[in-house]
């Protein structure tokens, strides 16, 4: 694990960058100039959802770089809202008019239910899955994923799909690293991705984290993206200057020893969005 050019290869064989660029908050209506410093600074695949309304800037964005489609890797989601058969397809169509292409690299469900206390998922889910199926075998799409999916959850999925998703993006970081999401993951070939790999910042000022920064001479971010990628993990960072954004990628000529690895992982609980499919969010 060398450079940041090397790719994760997801189970239908397509290849993705190491590192993602998050574009969440990165964009704000006419102002893209966060997406464009990611691209002049180097990354090649950005995370982008119906959601976040930031699918227009990434595509202005691209337009602007003199980086051809085909060298970037976009991925996109369909949103709570969206969700079901018919509703998907019109959602998709929406996104690649965002995004001004004509194909998606990868396509999420975002979330797997609606609201908690949605009773009906696991058919949502399928009729969802279905769409996103049918638009992978037309070549719209290129690998399909799942995002804040449980164990339980891509059971579901799994149990009765044709194609298998190839990603669940789940929140991971020190300090809140969902192992048992990870670890079935991993046993069932999906490629884990995770957001806010730094907490949103939350977990940046933690002693273990901050100790490791020091003894490697590098920054508590890179201490975080670092052992992402050392738990087979793709990263998804957002930052908004060239400078976060060069050092984030600077994350490939040191690596943590085993027993770092076990000491993140068991850390105590730290930096947790609130956020769990099943219950109601949570203010922390
Ligand atoms: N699937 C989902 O449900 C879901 C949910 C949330 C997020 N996501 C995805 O994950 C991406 C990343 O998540 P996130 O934006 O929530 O959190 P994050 O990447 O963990 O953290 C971003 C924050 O960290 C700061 N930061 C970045 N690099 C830094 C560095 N080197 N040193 C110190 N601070 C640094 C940024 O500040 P500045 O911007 O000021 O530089 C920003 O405030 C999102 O953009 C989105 O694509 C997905």
């Amino acid at each position: 694990m060398n450079n940041v050019h090397e790719f994760f290869v997801l189970n239908n064989e397509v290849k993705i960058p190491k590192l993602a660029y998050g574009t969440y908050k990165a964009a704000d209506g006419e102002t893209y100039i966060n997406i464009q410093t990611a691209i002049e600074s180097g990354y090649r695949c950005f995370d982008t959802a119906s959601f976040y309304g930031t699918e227009r800037s990434l595509a202005k964005a691209i337009g602007q770089s003199k980086v051809q489609r085909e060298d970037i890797f976009i991925a996109s989601k369909v949103w709570k809202t969206e969700m079901g058969y018919e509703e998907t397809k019109a959602a998709f169509t929406r996104t690649l008019e965002n995004l001004g292409t004509d194909y998606l690299d990868l396509y999420l469900m975002h979330w797997p239910l609606p609201s908690p206390d949605f009773k009906e998922w696991k058919q949502l889910d399928l009729d969802t899955w279905r769409a996103m199926e049918e638009l992978y075998h037309a070549g719209k799409i290129r690998a399909l994923g799942l995002s804040n999916f449980l164990p339980h959850h891509i059971d579901n999925i799994l149990e009765n799909c044709q194609v298998p998703p190839m990603v669940n993006q789940i929140e991971f970081h020190p300090g809140h690293t969902q192992e048992s999401v990870r670890r079935y993951c991993e046993e069932h070939n999906i490629l884990v991705q995770a957001w806010s790999p730094l907490g949103r910042g939350r977990v940046l000022k933690d002693s273990l984290i901050a100790g490791l920064a020091e003894k490697y001479r590098v920054s508590a971010a890179q201490i975080c993206l670092r052992f992402a990628l050392q738990k087979g993990v793709m990263p998804l960072v957002k930052a908004s200057s060239m400078e976060r954004m060069k050092e984030n990628q600077d994350v490939f000529s040191f690596a943590l020893t085993k027993e770092e690895l076990y000491q993140i992982d068991t850390m105590p609980p730290l930096g947790w969005s609130g956020e769990h499919p099943d219950r109601e969010r949570q203010y922390v």
